[in-house]
């Protein structure tokens, strides 16, 4: 089996770091034109040559419009709704306006900006794959992290529907649960979470693990590898489907 995305034109947003970045580079590798945006110009100047960047916030639907005007006339075949952050590590009753506005504009309202303008090109070409990241707090509930939780799930529902609203034209939509990812934000996760409970980071970082049957912590590139074959031919009738990267989560939260 060998997957190639020769000929395939794919939107990555936020592409800097973590998942989007892995998922962009994999794509261009696999011979894809590959787009792709993020709020912090320093990942994207690092990307390889013929990754088409910009700098953008994706909670700004004009902003997004903007480079979707520039894209869509070359047609597009993939979107990757990747953009998410963490959100406030809090009780529901300390969450401020701006909080929980700021997670819900990044995780949902952005998935929903991408897909209103490739619906219509996805339509008219009768083919296109969208890919939205949920999360283990998309499908079970995550004390302490409300509004990312609720973006989360609320992510569910969009990709659920999507799917429904859309395969009648050839256009497939999937989620994708990460689990407990490597990297930077899994760090700024773990501090967050020992900090608003005066736990020992380490501590933390075991809970998280325990909390999934594999007690494991999984590497962005195992994401982008579902995802490359998820956009690739081999998933072409997958649909509507929210899988797991993840060692099988039971619990976000275990409690000792
Ligand atoms: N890392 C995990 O363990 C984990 C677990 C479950 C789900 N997820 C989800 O997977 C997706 C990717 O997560 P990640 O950990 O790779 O991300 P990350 O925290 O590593 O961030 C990736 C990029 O997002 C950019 N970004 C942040 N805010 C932005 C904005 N407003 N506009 C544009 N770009 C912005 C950052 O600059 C960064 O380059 C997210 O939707 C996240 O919620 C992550």
């Amino acid at each position: 089996m060998q997957i190639s995305l020769e000929g395939k034109r794919a939107f990555v947003t936020a592409g800097g770091d973590g998942m989007g970045r892995t998922t962009a580079i994999t794509m261009h590798e696999l011979g894809a034109e590959v787009f792709t945006c993020d709020i912090d110009p320093r990942g994207l100047a690092t990307l390889p040559d013929g990754i088409t960047t910009w700098e953008c916030d994706v909670s700004d639907s004009s902003a997004l419009n903007a480079i979707f005007d520039e894209i869509l006339p070359g047609g597009l075949d993939i979107m990757i709704n990747n953009a998410g952050v963490g959100g406030p590590t809090k009780l529901v009753e300390d969450v401020t306006d701006e909080e929980w506005d700021h997670c819900m504009s990044i995780c949902i309202d952005a998935q929903f900006y991408c897909a209103r303008r490739v619906a219509p090109v996805f339509k008219a070409q009768q083919s296109g794959v969208i890919i939205n990241m949920i999360s283990g707090a998309g499908i079970m509930g995550f004390p302490g992290r409300s509004p990312y939780a609720a973006a989360k799930w609320a992510a569910a529902g969009f990709t659920e529907t999507l799917a429904m609203e859309l395969g009648p034209d050839n256009i497939r939509v999937n989620g994708i649960v990460p689990g407990n990812v490597n990297g930077d934000r899994m760090e700024r996760v773990i501090a967050a979470h020992a900090g608003a409970e005066g736990l020992d980071p380490e501590a933390v970082r075991h809970m998280y693990a325990i909390g999934t049957s594999m007690q494991c912590y999984v590497d962005p590139q195992e994401i982008s590898d579902l995802i490359m074959f998820l956009v690739s031919d081999y998933g072409r009738h997958i649909s509507g489907q929210i899988i797991g990267v993840d060692g099988n989560t039971e619990t976000l939260y275990p409690r000792s």
